[in-house]
């Protein structure tokens, strides 16, 4: 064997000679590795090659099985690699670049590393035995023995996904153009092999069996090419895994061999590592196919979370995968009947474990791997997805709700829910399964204009909210009681939007929780025991709540300890200081006559279950005012109106100029993750705190916190609320056109974005019925529009417009558009008459 010349790997092209000047061979022409004999390296010259070319001495020279390469360790410190003399020098040039990007980007991935020439070359020409010339590379050797035929735990499993995992991400920002080379071991020619002639004859029973999912196999192929992809190991199997030896937990300690990289969709590269786990060919098994398969894909996803898309297709890239390996393995047997027991070695575990998944049909096997990856619970519209298992190996459930028809799902619902207690809207209930922005998708494609859901207060599906939060889900989320910089930082950014006193930020996972630690607070700071709240007010739902919210008291019902004031109405009187005042007054007097004394004054400021009303600054100062007298506490609920939409202030009452006691948070806080919180003067909460702690489990989780970081985040950098009071004014002028021109329309209020507007019935009539019923048909009518509103006030007569904060003027125009096309579509001889 002669050293003849040097290959500059890392400029991809022939170098200068490195120790010898001994005339070179011809270049390294590329061609069948399989089809050309292995090198031929005779271990006695070995040492003096290895010192002369990279300077180095070694003791002990062992020759490696290799089907294709001469492999030769030294000192059991390094792998001398001489290629197959028929490989392409630029597929080399790839394997390196691959060990060196990895290094750099995640060097504590347990890769193998080139050792370079004393010229400083990465790969060197040389001449084997048989007179070949060959490329010969020196790398370093991984601890370890290889995890094929040892017993696969799940632990092991998880740590073999997560390497797969981790080894395509490294790898994903590389590019090298011999990546484009065709394998027959890519996942996306399975069915181009298996659908040649004569090809599945050769697998037995199995032949016919794999013959009637060959279409299957091919659109999954296909369908990869819309799927992430990159350059990939594309062989991370157990074969290529090293383990540690000492006895213990099995703990991974190297991977090897790039041989098979090529550009593939990662899915595919998955696809490789999950059939060599599941079909690990160690005799003692310690777990179950599905078990193994679960355990590689939770490793996996912690590292690189699967899309729905990539789930729908490893079950069938598994299956070609399998047959692919038989297939492959008898044609090299036949080509090397010498050598068969070797290449065979496999066949029956990789038989086996292809009859089961089989057996059990690819339809169910991808079901299976759906429910192992969580993407059964995220269905897009328009596909239907068959139902998930609830357990992989358990029955069918009809876990994929949104696939069902709407009937179905309905009949469902009433069977398992609340009934009458948690009713629906609409009289034909909405199938909603997808929002973005302003839109809300139903089951059927129809799309809808938001104009109703204060909780997406950035409109649905904000990128920004749900990346914050999947990421943060992704790395911890528990309870608030260690220290975690993000509820910290929320509380921090909360408070720098109050006024000067309130100091203090407690967190709770909904607005009344809020509520309801306020209340608590407001009777151990003043003594007092009763609470004052408008007429029809609306703070929450648990029992102290819902008697603080009269809107919903049944007929009769008014406890003790509340009393109520008028909210202000024009028509009901003053909207004045005084008046205000008078009302509270008189409200704390009503409670002395039973003894109860006012501990707390409740209102939400923009008096949204009274049917949106314009409350002036001087109405709200009287409040505040009255309830500082009678030695009460007042508290702004801004879980309706606060976060922007009474822009450009963040909060009402501070639109008002008033400063609160308590201020209350909830719905748009977490854009629909739960989270509420009390703002209030730390000696407020400090009375409670003599006697009680308070801790709610799910109050302010990392996630929470992340959600309300990123709500926080959007209305800034989007500057929301700026914006809200000019859409705002835009759609209620808009509306107030409509009124001009409709009588059936009547006052139209709102401050911010959010608009409320009295539906006056026919003219003829104004009585409740009448006008219940057309604010109900003009709701549906707005539905058949494709506009989502809702309804408020006393008697369900005022159209709630309460969109998400990113409405610009054209949304307001296609909303007020649509009540004009509505209320032509009602007609007045539609109305029910008078009864
Ligand atoms: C003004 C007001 N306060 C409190 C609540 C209760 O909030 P949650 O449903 O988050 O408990 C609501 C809910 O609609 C509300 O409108």
């Amino acid at each position: 064997m002669d050293l003849s010349r040097c290959y500059d790997g890392a400029r991809g092209r022939p170098a200068r000679p490195a120790t010898s000047d001994r005339p070179g061979s011809e270049p390294v022409v590329s061609g069948d590795v399989l089809a050309t004999p292995a090198p031929v390296m005779r271990t006695d010259r070995v040492a003096s090659l290895v010192e002369n070319i990279w300077g180095l001495r070694v003791d002990t020279v062992r020759q490696l099985s290799s089907e294709r390469d001469a492999n030769v360790l030294l000192d059991g410190r390094y792998v001398l690699k001489v290629s197959n003399p028929a490989e392409d020098p630029s597929v080399i040039d790839m394997e390196n670049a691959a060990m060196s990007h990895a290094a750099r980007v995640a060097a504590d991935l347990p890769l193998p590393s080139v050792v370079p020439a004393t010229s400083g070359a990465s790969v060197v020409s040389v001449i084997d035995d048989a007179g070949a010339a060959c490329l010969a590379r020196l790398i370093t050797v991984v601890p370890g023995s290889p995890a094929e035929g040892r017993p696969v735990t799940t632990e092991l499993a998880r740590q073999v996904g997560a390497l797969a995992a981790r080894t395509s991400l490294a790898l994903q920002g590389l590019f090298h153009r011999a990546g484009g080379r065709v394998l027959d071991w890519d996942v996306r020619r399975t069915h181009h092999l298996l659908g040649e002639p004569d090809v599945l004859d050769r697998l037995g029973a199995l032949g016919p069996r794999v013959a009637r999912v060959l279409p299957r196999l091919a659109a999954a192929a296909d369908a990869t090419a819309a799927l992430p992809a990159g350059l990939n190991h594309a062989d991370v199997t157990l074969s290529n895994i090293l383990t540690r030896t000492t006895p213990g937990p099995p703990t991974i300690t190297g991977l090897i061999d790039f041989g098979d990289m090529h550009h593939t969709a990662h899915v595919c590269d998955l696809a490789v590592t999950l059939t060599s786990v599941v079909r690990n060919t160690a005799r003692q098994q310690p777990a179950g196919t599905w078990d193994l398969a679960g355990a590689v894909l939770t490793g996996y996803q912690r590292h690189r979370p699967l899309t729905p898309q990539e789930a729908d297709v490893l079950g069938d890239l598994i299956i070609g995968r399998l047959a692919l390996t038989l297939v492959i393995s008898q044609r090299r047997s036949a080509a090397h009947e010498d050598n068969q027991a070797y290449i065979c070695q496999y066949d029956t575990s990789t038989s086996r474990i292809l009859g089961e998944l089989l057996d059990l049909g690819p339809d169910q096997v991808t079901r299976r791997l759906h429910t192992l990856t969580g993407t059964s619970r995220v269905i897009l519209p328009g596909t239907r997805r068959p139902a998930a298992d609830n357990r992989a190996g358990g029955a069918d459930s009809a876990s994929c709700a949104d696939g069902a028809e709407p009937g179905d799902l309905l009949r469902r619902r009433r069977r398992v829910t609340g009934g009458a207690l948690s009713p629906l809207f609409y009289s034909r209930p909405l199938h909603i399964v997808r929002g973005e922005g302003p839109w809300l998708f139903a089951a059927d494609g129809t799309r809808y204009l938001d104009a109703y859901n204060n909780v997406a207060v950035v409109g649905h599906a904000h990128p920004t909210v749900t990346q914050a939060v999947s990421r943060q889900l992704r790395i911890l989320n528990t309870h608030s009681r260690y220290l975690h910089h993000g509820i910290v930082e929320l509380a921090e950014r909360l408070l720098a939007t109050m006024l000067e006193p309130l100091d203090t930020c407690l967190f709770t996972t909904s607005g009344t929780e809020a509520n309801e630690l306020a209340w608590r607070m407001a009777t151990a700071c003043t003594g007092g025991n009763a609470a004052i709240i408008a007429e029809h007010a609306y703070h929450g739902s648990t029992k102290w709540m819902a008697d603080l919210s009269s809107n919903e008291w049944p007929a009769g019902y008014h406890p003790d300890h509340v009393a109520t004031f008028a909210a202000p109405r024009r028509s009901t009187g003053g909207v004045d200081r005084q008046t205000a005042a008078e009302r509270v007054t008189a409200a704390v007097a009503r409670l002395a006559d039973h003894g109860d004394k006012a501990a707390l004054v409740l209102a939400d400021l923009g008096f949204t279950s009274e049917g949106i009303l314009d409350a002036p600054a001087d109405f709200i100062a009287g409040l505040v005012d009255s309830a500082h007298s009678a030695g009460a506490l007042f508290l702004a609920d801004e879980v309706q109106v606060g976060f922007g939409r009474v822009g450009p202030a963040f909060w009402r009452f501070a639109a008002a100029g008033v400063t609160p006691d308590f201020v209350t948070l909830g719905k748009p806080m977490g854009a629909g993750y739960p989270i509420g919180a009390l703002i209030t003067r730390r000696e407020i909460a400090e009375s409670l705190a003599r006697d009680y702690e308070y801790f709610s489990t799910f109050a302010g989780t990392p996630a929470a916190a992340a959600a309300s970081l990123a709500v926080l985040d959007v209305l800034e950098n989007e500057r929301i609320p700026e914006r809200t009071a000019t859409v705002g004014t835009h759609l209620r002028d808009k509306l107030r056109d409509l009124a001009r021109r409709d009588a059936r329309l009547g006052d139209v209020r709102g401050t911010g974005l959010i608009a409320g507007v009295e539906i006056s019935g026919q003219p003829h009539t104004q009585d409740h019925a009448g006008r219940r019923a057309l604010a109900r048909a003009l709701l549906d009518a707005l539905r058949d529009h494709h506009v989502l509103a809702g309804l408020t006030g006393p008697d369900g007569t005022v159209l709630k417009v309460r969109p998400p904060l990113i409405w610009h003027t054209d949304q307001a125009d296609l909303f007020a558009a649509a009540v004009a096309e509505s209320l032509a579509t009602i007609g007045w001889e539609q109305m029910p008459q008078k009864t």
